[in-house]
């Protein structure tokens, strides 16, 4: 990201459009899974810090089942987030810096971690996350992409409306300019559609990340979890067999994300592993 995040005008001024664009709805499935994820750690995870929180529609899903804090640097975004998660703590914050000076049971960082892309930030992410893991805890990175295994995206979109007469759709084409570095451009295409009939086009560039698998595991080494597992999906962690344990093939409940890495802070030397 490396400041060019603030330049995005889709958690800036766009914001409000963010239900419409991206509609929680479509968060369901996946959130079930990843809820499932986080149940069967068979570590007792309670509170769960959402970094990259964005307009809440994941951690709307998990917080049912879980106490979720929420932070994003978007102040918009979190407006838009603390209109549909009221109850619900959510602090602006940069994942790269924030430090919240109190753990949690897990720390999960969806598709915002697309917006890292040097391994410089994604280390400073990895490192806020092991921050906020308590001893023992999980976390759990869902990245779009990943670079072993990008295809290209031509056109694909989504979006919907709000019943009140707006609507929203996108388009979206996502390449990689250049597979020796670990980004790939998004080129998205907004169409946004006003009360009073008007509609207005807007298109940006995005750039995401896509960092190797090997990437993955080496900075999540590097910063001290271990028990990595991913970029698999369709697998979970499960701390009874002492480190990461798949779950059998469609065990869990819900969709698996495409990529999901998923990574153990150590407990305290000495300290009992099980609850
Ligand atoms: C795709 S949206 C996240 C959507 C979110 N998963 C949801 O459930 O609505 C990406 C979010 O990442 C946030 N973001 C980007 N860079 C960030 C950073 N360095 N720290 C915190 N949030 C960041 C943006 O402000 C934006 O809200």
């Amino acid at each position: 990201m490396s400041g060019t995040e603030q330049e995005y005008r889709l958690y800036r001024d766009l914001a409000d459009w963010w239900p419409l664009i991206s509609p929680k709805e479509e968060y369901t499935a996946e959130a079930r899974y990843l809820a499932a994820v986080l149940a069967a750690a068979g570590t007792g995870i309670h509170q769960v810090l959402d970094l990259g929180s964005g307009g809440g529609h994941m951690a709307v899903h998990l917080r049912d089942d879980f106490q979720v804090t929420m932070v994003d640097i978007s102040a918009e975004m979190l407006a838009v987030s603390e209109r549909l998660n009221p109850g619900s703590e959510h602090i602006q914050g940069d994942m790269r810096s924030v430090r919240l000076a109190r753990s949690f049971d897990a720390v999960l960082v969806h598709d915002a971690i697309d917006y890292i892309t040097t391994g410089q930030d994604l280390r400073q992410v990895i490192d806020t996350a092991f921050a906020h893991c308590r001893p023992g805890g999980l976390a759990l990175f869902v990245p779009d992409y990943v670079k072993d295994t990008f295809r290209e995206i031509a056109g694909s979109g989504g979006g919907g409306d709000d019943g009140s007469g707006r609507h929203a759709s996108f388009r979206e084409w996502t390449w990689d300019p250049d597979p020796a570095d670990d980004w790939v451009q998004a080129e998205y295409e907004f169409t946004l559609g006003a009360v009073d009939g008007t509609e207005q086009i807007i298109r940006e560039k995005h750039r995401l990340g896509a960092f190797s698998a090997a990437t993955w595991h080496a900075l999540l080494a590097a910063a001290g979890f271990t028990a990595v597992s991913g970029p698999e999906p369709g697998t979970a962690p499960s701390r009874n067999a002492r480190g990461a344990q798949p779950a059998a093939p469609g065990a869990l409940p819900g969709t698996p994300p495409e990529h999901l890495f998923s990574a153990w802070r150590p407990p305290e030397p000495g300290a009992d592993r099980l609850p």
